[in-house]
């Protein structure tokens, strides 16, 4: 038997830009994804035959990187699905970290490669931020030029994209998800459509890429109330790139009445939102309130791990 797990991610700054080339900002969280496996008489997943959209990661994981036999594989997962927190990215990589530990295992710049590719095959256009995180754990900064504390670089969609750890200051953040699942593909490619014929949409990507770097210094420095006027900034332009929802507009109005600043992450559409505070339990009433599922989110120091 062997064991794998790699956790969730939060995107501070940057979603959707990132696809672009822009830099981007997210952290891991606490809530993990585990798949065990063992060899088996059929490939199945939880105690029964593979389902083709649910488990679509996890086949395409294993169409590119297995070649034994059938497996029993079962999963485990604190991470909600289709909310913005990174679910898919930490299946993909948990399942090819215990893929590759059946023989010769993959270290973390392969399996951030291959994780990636896994991503894109699914979803089509994908940026490596969150296959990236749920390898590395902690927090890393994505950019098109390469820097400091770099971790390892990846090519696709005409992009190189340099990812880069970052140290994160503790941070008391919020998340409100809204219930409302969405698909991550499609609004990934409803974005690039609107860019295309837009030059606001594509004036805004810009201004998020800027936007992230700030991020970066405002974080780094410990500045909140940056940070939170650089969060509700990065928020109105994902608004501009239509990717926000009125779920997420009403989360994100309650929470800034107590917060630095709030704004959706992920890929939006629905998902969750995320809000930097000092008051975080009267945030997490206040949302609750509204109808919000709260997560009170840490960052996480571990990135994909293998229990063999
Ligand atoms: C989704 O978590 C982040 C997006 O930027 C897509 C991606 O980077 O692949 C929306």
């Amino acid at each position: 038997m062997a064991a794998a797990s790699a956790p969730g991610k939060l995107i501070l700054f940057g979603e959707h830009a990132v696809v672009f080339g822009e830099p981007a900002i997210a952290m891991a969280v606490s809530a993990r994804f585990g798949i065990e496996g063992t060899p088996g008489s059929a490939l199945t997943i939880d105690g029964a035959p593979p389902d083709p959209e649910r488990h679509r990661y996890i086949l395409k994981a294993m169409e590119h990187h297995w070649d034994g036999g059938p497996l029993t594989l079962t999963t485990r997962s604190a991470i909600p699905d289709s909310a913005g927190l990174g679910s898919s990215a930490a299946v993909s990589v948990a399942t090819l970290a215990l893929l590759s530990s059946f023989s010769t295992p993959k270290e973390p710049p392969a399996l951030a490669e291959a994780g990636y590719r896994v991503e894109l095959q699914v979803q089509g256009r994908a940026s490596p931020i969150d296959t990236s995180t749920a390898v590395h754990g902690q927090a890393i900064f994505v950019d098109s030029r390469r820097g400091d504390d770099l971790l390892w670089s990846i090519e696709g969609l005409g992009n190189v994209w340099h990812v880069h750890h970052v140290d994160l200051p503790e941070l008391s953040l919020v998340v409100g998800e809204t219930g409302i699942h969405a698909h991550t593909g499609p609004l990934v490619d409803g974005v690039r459509r609107l860019v295309e014929r837009d030059a606001e949409a594509a004036a805004a990507v810009e201004a998020i890429g800027d936007i992230s770097r700030e991020g970066r210094l405002a974080l780094a420095e410990g500045d909140w109330v940056r940070t939170g006027e650089l969060m509700d900034r990065n928020q109105k332009l994902l608004e501009t790139l239509q990717v926000s929802h009125p779920t997420l507009d009403k989360l994100i109005a309650k929470a800034r009445e107590h917060a630095y600043g709030a704004k959706l992450t992920g890929a939006g559409g629905g998902g969750s939102m995320v809000a930097l505070t000092d008051q975080p339990e009267t945030v997490a009433d206040d949302l609750r309130a509204i109808g919000a599922h709260v997560h009170m989110v840490r960052s996480e120091p571990l990135g994909v791990q293998v229990e063999a």
